[in-house]
């Protein structure tokens, strides 16, 4: 049994074999943790030149993506998935902005489609009528959404159960809680002069936990302050930030 599906709705499905071909999406892929199939778009085009795109009602520049073929294909996945339910995710700089909570959020599902977005845009219609969920990976425009599905991909993918090894949990990753992640060291223990701080070598792992709590409050303060109003903190800990805080200032 897989565990998840997910269907790539795509122009472009050779933008994907790199990608999904390698390292740990490789990896749940062949150990049945996921399935994913790229799905090309041209198949649902209209006509003989399988058109799935075509000029702006009411003008202006660039092309628009047609509905048929959209509606179609999702159609055709659905019915091949006898699931009654679907979520039909849309990727979009207009979308809600990834983040950590949202690959939870994807994980969770048992299966969904992506659409990757092209040209100019997409037909209104799609959007309200087809589309369950809009998402985008920043404030910025890319060429389409292959790249973005990637990452959402890749990034949900890492949270199933089973795929990561124990030994590389996500649990501590930056974000996970909240916080960026602590400074992680590694042999040799000097350096060019450069040396590890102590406290690692200690084998105390009480003080060991502390000092990393510390550092990834302390690395987020510095690097990310607006994390910190949402993160998982102790009210002791609250109480550290603004000291730190009323210090600096
Ligand atoms: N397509 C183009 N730009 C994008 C973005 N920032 N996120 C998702 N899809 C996109």
């Amino acid at each position: 049994m897989v565990g998840m599906h997910i269907d790539i709705l795509t122009l472009f499905p050779n933008m994907f074999s790199g990608p999904f071909a390698d390292s740990i999406v490789k990896r749940a892929i062949d150990r049945d943790l996921i399935d994913i199939k790229i799905h090309n778009l041209r198949d649902w085009g209209q006509g003989k030149h399988k058109v799935v795109d075509d000029y702006p009602f009411g003008g202006g520049t660039g092309m628009v993506m047609k509905p048929e073929p959209l509606f179609e294909a999702v159609e055709a996945i659905k019915e091949d998935s006898g699931s009654l339910y679907l979520p039909v995710i849309l990727l979009t700089p207009q979308g809600r902005v990834f983040n950590q909570r949202i690959a939870a959020e994807l994980a969770a599902l048992e299966r969904f489609i992506l659409i990757c977005g092209h040209y100019e845009g997409i037909d209104e219609r799609v959007r309200e009528h087809l589309v369950t969920d809009e998402i985008s990976i920043g404030d910025y425009i890319l060429t389409g959404g292959e790249i973005a599905a990637m990452v959402i991909v890749d990034a949900a993918v890492r949270l199933l159960p089973g795929v990561l090894g124990s030994e590389d949990s996500a649990a501590d990753d930056s974000h996970a809680s909240g916080l960026l992640e602590y400074s992680q060291y590694t042999r040799p223990q000097a350096y060019r002069g450069l040396e590890v701080p102590e406290v690692l070598l200690s084998g105390n792992h009480a003080r060991i936990a502390k000092w990393r709590r510390e550092q990834s409050i302390m690395r987020t303060l510095k690097r990310r302050p607006d994390l910190l109003e949402k993160a998982n903190l102790s009210s002791e800990e609250r109480e550290m930030i603004s000291e730190l805080i009323t210090e600096k200032g």
